[in-house]
């Protein structure tokens, strides 16, 4: 079975390690080796570290699997909770109607309600409309020779489909950017929740919460082809769906549904830009992209971060996780385990069976995970295609602090 041997320049304390992932700079260039180190000293660890809630960390593939896939393991509002601040204030109120922060019974309900808007089968219909707008953007900045590829094309083109979809007039998106970005930047695991910062997040969520509350209201007179369109149709007959359930699930698809999509679209094409033996593959072969779009969210994904709460007392591995324990999965680790990949750190764009982590596993499995791969797919397809001596200089990159939502905030490329 294909090992990684222990790293002497990284340290071997369990606890030493994960203080160094969680550190900006610590991790700066280190993140994978880290996670191969703690994965080797301590698979299945108990942290000590009180700021993290003192969580079992997994690092391999399959543990990580059992733990999304545990019935005994839950998500609730202790993870709004966690983020600090006011329990009761208006942002911590409104996140914790969201789905990703609730257990069944209520979970299962509100995925029910919205599951089939997301299922393969409806989100392929979509591709036609995304194959256009990713050529377009192509096509507005092709003879400029140059663009950032985050905010010129990556970030367009999710955000005009979840927009569509939830029923934001594309030119409304501007409108709620700003709140967007601010809710974005509340649940960055570093960030240190002050009196102003609270004051930022209640504003951001209030703002984004009349918003959806106007297009309620409007879908509710006249209705479209659209998700808030449908909820309230469903809301007619159905006592348990309230017009604060309807928001809170409005901004939870904005928010999950475009910034985790640009990060894959742009990370996608930085890891093939820097493995041009890759590149080529592809430009050679387009109908290698759907294996590749795969292998591209299992190389480098952008949520790297979950966190389950045992409900019951079970026995795993010879260990006893006990009511209450918080379990942090690494996805980075368990996408890069060697037990599970072979040549893990290799970028191979024919690797077969890759199931990686990057959408979880289980009850709270991406719901988006059919769009965000359609988009990936044609955003990159189309640039392969498109441009073919796409250049990086990787020193101008800007990547982003957050571990949780792992992204790259600026990436430009010229041509
Ligand atoms: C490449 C892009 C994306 C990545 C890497 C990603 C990743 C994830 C991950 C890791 C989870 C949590 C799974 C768990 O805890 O077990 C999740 C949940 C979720 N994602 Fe995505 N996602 C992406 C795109 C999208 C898109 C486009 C949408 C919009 C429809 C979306 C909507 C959601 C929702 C609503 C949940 C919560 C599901 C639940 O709790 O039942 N995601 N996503």
């Amino acid at each position: 079975m294909a090992s990684i041997s222990i790293y002497d320049d990284l340290p071997t304390e369990p606890d030493a390690i994960l203080e160094q992932i969680f550190d900006i700079a610590g991790r700066q260039g280190n993140l994978v080796r880290l996670y191969h180190q703690l994965r080797n000293v301590a698979p299945i660890h108990r942290s000590r570290i009180e700021r993290l809630g003192r969580p079992w960390v997994v690092t391999r593939h399959s543990d990580a699997a059992w733990v999304a896939r545990q019935k005994g393991l839950i998500k609730d509002g202790r993870l709004v909770d966690q983020l600090g601040g006011d329990p009761n204030s208006f942002f911590v109120t409104v996140m914790k109607r969201m789905m990703n922060f609730m257990p069944a019974p209520r979970h299962t309900r509100l995925r029910h309600l919205i599951n089939d808007g997301f299922s393969q089968r409806t989100v392929e219909r979509l591709r036609p409309g995304v194959r256009t707008l990713v050529h377009e953007l192509i096509d507005a900045r092709l003879a400029d020779g140059q663009m950032n590829l985050v905010r010129d094309f990556a970030y367009q083109v999710p955000l005009a489909m979840i927009s569509e979809l939830i029923g934001v007039p594309f030119e409304e998106t501007h409108l709620i950017e700003a709140w967007s970005s601010e809710v974005l930047a509340s649940v960055d695991e570093g960030a240190l929740v002050t009196p102003e910062m609270e004051h930022r997040r209640d504003e951001a969520m209030s703002g984004f919460s009349e918003y959806f509350q106007s297009l309620i209201d409007a879908r509710r007179t006249s209705p479209r082809d659209d998700l808030i369109s449908r909820l309230v149709e469903v809301q007619r007959d159905a006592s348990d769906l309230t017009d604060d359930d309807i928001i809170a699930t409005s901004i939870l698809l904005f928010q999950a549904g475009h910034d985790t999509t640009t990060s894959l679209i742009a990370k996608g094409m930085f890891a093939l830009l820097q493995h041009p033996t890759e590149l080529a593959k592809l430009r050679a072969r387009p109908d290698l992209i759907r294996n590749a779009t795969e292998e591209l969210l299992r190389f480098d994904t952008a949520v790297q971060l979950s966190i389950n709460y045992a409900v019951e007392d079970m026995a795993y591995h010879s260990r006893t996780i006990r009511t209450g324990d918080a379990v942090l999965i690494l996805r980075g680790a368990a996408n890069r385990d060697p037990e599970r990949f072979s040549d893990p750190d290799r970028l191979d764009l024919e690797r077969k069976d890759i199931e990686h982590h990057s959408f979880g596993l289980g009850a709270h499995f991406c719901l988006g995970a059919s769009l965000a791969r359609l988009e990936i797919q044609e955003a990159i397809g189309a640039l392969v295609e498109r441009i073919p001596n796409m250049q990086v200089d990787p020193e101008k990159v800007v990547f982003r602090p957050s571990l949780h939502l792992h992204g790259i905030d600026a990436l430009p490329v010229t041509w």
